[in-house]
């Protein structure tokens, strides 16, 4: 049975990735990961913060002297902290050399300034690809859908000019027209898409009267916005697509292959079962291909996409949430 896959130029020996988490933060992580078996690792964001509050760091401490800039030199108080970047692209360094599979890095920032220029060295230090994590909230009512977009295509712009590695990017669901702006990044250059970064929405604790800010991890449920979206645009996007979001069982591996995904990336998982649990979705993966007697994934990937003429999806789409609220009380889960 032949499982492989190709993701943004890559060929990987399966569709199942490590999507960037705590697991893929340090060389031993990467590595653990790789020896379980993951097809490609996406490693733990570096944040636009971290590289402006370095380059903000090294002006005060080279160009002025170290006390010129001391609020923006106490950024990084300690030792440990000044050398982040460094010690960051030494891992990505050490862990594109050893894992014997694409390690990809995963850049996070929300505007097109200077730091984009870090990818540069992302490339240097071996990334086989490069994704982009674009997340901001866009709070300012004066900003128009217009304007957040053209700005995510900017930094894709910036970025692409930086690297001759694939670039992918990771975006959340909430826009007007996601499928639209699938256009526009790949018209700004994006290589592939990363369906869909998971915001982590504040909660109220009611004895505190405080925000409460803590990570969720997904359950399964989770896959049906990204599943929708992705089913609407891969038939219609020429790059590569990567599922994220709600990957817990070889089902969810198999639910996103069939509307038309490359490769499904896991996170929450992994965080709550260990690396090990990326063969638990390859032989899920594999169980289900063999049951249904599919020998590759060309087999059945993107039989349940949506081929249909837009207007035609979006009228047929209408008709069965119609049909859902009206007719379908009976069949409310409870
Ligand atoms: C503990 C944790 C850390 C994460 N760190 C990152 C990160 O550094 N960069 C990033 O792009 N996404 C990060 N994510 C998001 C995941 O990579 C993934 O896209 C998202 O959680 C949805 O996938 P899942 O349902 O498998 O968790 C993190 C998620 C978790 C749970």
């Amino acid at each position: 049975m032949d499982l492989s896959t190709k993701y943004l130029g890559l060929d990987l020996k399966h569709p199942v990735v490590a999507s960037p988490s705590q697991l893929s933060a340090d060389l031993d992580g990467v590595l653990r990961l790789a020896d379980a078996g993951a097809a490609a690792i996406v490693m733990a964001s570096i944040y636009e913060e971290q590289i402006s509050a370095e380059e903000i760091r090294h002006a005060a401490l080279t160009d002025q002297g170290a006390d010129s800039q001391p609020e923006a030199a106490g950024y990084f108080s300690t030792r440990e902290d000044r050398g982040v970047l460094e010690s960051r692209l030494e891992i990505l360094r050490k862990a594109s050399e050893r894992a014997g599979v694409p390690i990809i890095a995963s850049l996070n920032g929300q505007s097109d300034a200077g730091w984009v220029g870090f990818a540069q060295k992302l490339q240097q230090a071996g990334a086989s690809a490069i994704e982009l994590n674009i997340y901001r909230v866009p709070a300012d009512s004066a900003e128009t859908g217009a304007q957040v977009e053209e700005s995510y295509a900017a930094i894709v712009r910036a970025v692409k000019q930086q690297v001759s590695i694939p670039v992918a990017v990771k975006i959340a669901p909430f826009f007007s027209s996601p499928a639209n702006l699938a256009t526009k990044l790949a018209g700004a250059g994006a290589d592939g898409l990363v369906l869909f970064n998971r915001f982590y929405e504040p909660d109220i604790d009611l004895k505190t009267l405080t925000p409460q800010v803590n990570l969720h991890l997904s359950t399964p449920y989770d896959i049906r916005v990204p599943l929708m979206w992705i089913s609407l645009i891969s038939p219609r996007f020429k790059g590569s697509i990567a599922a994220t979001t709600g990957v817990w069982s070889g089902e969810e591996v198999v639910k996103y292959l069939i509307v038309g995904a490359d490769v499904a990336m896991t996170a929450s998982a992994l965080v709550k079962f260990g690396p090990a649990h990326i063969g638990v979705l390859v032989s899920g993966l594999r169980d289900w291909m063999e049951r249904r007697g599919f020998a590759s994934l060309d087999a059945f990937r993107g039989r349940l996409a949506d081929h249909r003429r837009a207007f035609d999806a979006a009228a047929l789409m209408r008709a069965e949430y119609r049909d859902i609220l009206t007719a379908g009380y009976a069949s409310v889960i409870r």
